[in-house]
């Protein structure tokens, strides 16, 4: 195979390097073409481009294929455990017992908040979104802790990351009773990482509440399966703001900004608001599936189709023995599960979806566990943060440590005026 490419412009040819990952995927490199030819590329929405080169997460979108470090996410289904991953993610491979007992104490001590954060939450109006609430009190933890301002030994990335993943559970928890009306519950040492999240999110100051094991199994492996995607909106936001050095807890900010939005992580909340249309007599599948193919109706199927994901999404395939899982245990069937399956079943015989590759993606069957768990609608996208924060953190790792690692600044093609001269048209309003 040949390792250049060669493009010719107005009969000049320009010589790139073709580099290849270990799964065999090639790029044409093309660092120096601007220097060599004054020529750039343009790719809105990043489609085509690679920005940077990642040990992390192999997905291949035509097969179907999704690796954490080497290993295929189906292998986390028997015994999921999130800090385990978390760790894989972040280190590179699975920790040994001391590892992980060292770092799942550190999780368990720097659990709790500080008392002057709970403050903060009282500043916020009851009906504000958990999801502005976990942006900005996960900035705030820079404020709280400038001893991880600069992240340059593997001890204090260590701790930083230890006290995010950690403390994100608590913010996420308090933004759901700020919202509720309830009192904030502290942190149980004696509970694991998932356990002790449902009691901040469910236990009263009278009544503790008690997880069973299919809960904590479902929920631990619903945020595997959400821990990493590799180069997606919110992990590329988190790279963009962290390659300007601004710190881990500021760049997981805007990572959350970035989930929010209904394209990305915020597709689980719409998912279930169409589901639950449908169930209330709104529409039927039929008739839903119909206005999503209607250009002029702005409606998608949501929970359908990715950028990358051609054949299928295997963390859609994962979810849905899930569910089917979670809730056969159960006297009281879902019936947006019903409706998720008939959905699905519609869309994937219609040429529609057929020709364009729109396949069930992530969000289309969590929202349907995340109700079986109990955790109201406004809180899935959190949920979805609180899985992803370990990927974010593995990569802004990576991205930091990495000598190829610039601040990102890309260029564009300008199509605004060409120069022209100022005439004001303020008149005697001038004065500023
Ligand atoms: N329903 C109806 N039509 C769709 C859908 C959908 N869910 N998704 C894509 N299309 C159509 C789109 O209209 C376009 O049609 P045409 O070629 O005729 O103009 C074609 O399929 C290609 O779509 P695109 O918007 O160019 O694809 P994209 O790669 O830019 O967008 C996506 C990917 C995930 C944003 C999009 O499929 C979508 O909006 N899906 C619904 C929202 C959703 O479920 N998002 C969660 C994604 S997975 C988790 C995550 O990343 O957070």
């Amino acid at each position: 195979m040949t390792d250049t490419a060669t493009l010719t412009v107005d009969g000049q040819e320009y010589s790139l390097p073709i580099i290849e990952g270990t799964e065999g995927e090639r790029a044409v490199d093309i660092r120096a073409l601007r220097a060599q030819s004054g020529l750039i590329t343009l790719d809105p929405g990043y489609g085509n481009t690679g920005s940077c080169e990642s040990a992390i997460t192999y997905i291949d979108g035509e097969r179907g294929i999704l690796r954490y470090r080497g290993i295929p996410i189906e292998q986390f289904e028997n015994q999921p455990n999130f800090v385990e991953v978390a760790w894989l993610l972040m280190f590179g491979s699975l920790p040994d017992a001391a590892e992980y007992d060292r770092f799942s104490t550190l999780l368990t001590d720097t659990a709790n908040i500080d008392e002057s954060m709970k403050h903060h939450f009282q500043g916020f109006p009851r009906t504000a979104p958990p999801m502005a609430m976990l942006s900005a009190m996960i900035n705030a933890l820079s404020c709280f802790h400038p001893e991880f301002q600069e992240l340059d030994d593997l001890k204090t990335f260590e701790g930083a990351a230890a006290r995010l993943i950690s403390k994100v559970r608590t913010i996420a928890a308090y933004a759901y009773r700020r919202t509720h009306g309830m009192p904030y519950i502290y942190p149980d040492p004696e509970l694991r990482y998932v356990p002790n999240f449902l009691h901040m999110m469910f236990s009263q100051p009278y009544r503790q509440y008690v997880c069973d094991d299919a809960v904590r199994d479902a929920l631990n492996l619903l945020l595997i399966l959400h821990a990493d995607h590799e180069q997606n909106c919110s992990t590329s936001t988190v790279r963009m703001v962290g390659s300007s050095r601004a710190n881990l807890f500021a760049s997981c900010a805007a990572g959350v900004c970035a989930l929010w939005g209904p394209l990305h992580g915020g597709a689980n909340v719409k998912v279930l608001q169409m589901l639950d249309a449908i169930h209330t007599g709104k529409m039927t599948p039929e008739e839903y599936v119909k206005l999503a193919k209607d250009k002029s109706s702005k409606v998608r199927l949501m929970g359908f189709g990715h950028r990358v994901y051609k054949s299928f999404d295997p963390r859609a395939v994962v979810l849905q023995r899930m569910a089917e899982r979670l809730l056969s245990g159960r006297n009281d069937r879902d019936p947006l599960l019903d409706i998720a399956r008939r959905l699905e079943e519609i869309a994937l015989s219609d040429s529609y979806f057929v020709d364009r590759n729109l396949y069930p993606n992530v969000d289309f069957y969590s929202g349907v566990i995340l109700r079986a768990i109990g955790i109201p609608v406004d809180m899935f996208t959190v949920i979805f943060a609180i899985g992803r924060l370990p990927g974010w953190i593995a990569q802004w790792r990576e991205q930091n440590e990495s000598p190829d690692a610039r601040i990102s600044r890309p260029r564009q093609i300008y199509t605004g005026n060409r120069e022209t001269g100022y005439r004001s048209r303020l008149g005697s309003a001038k004065a500023g």
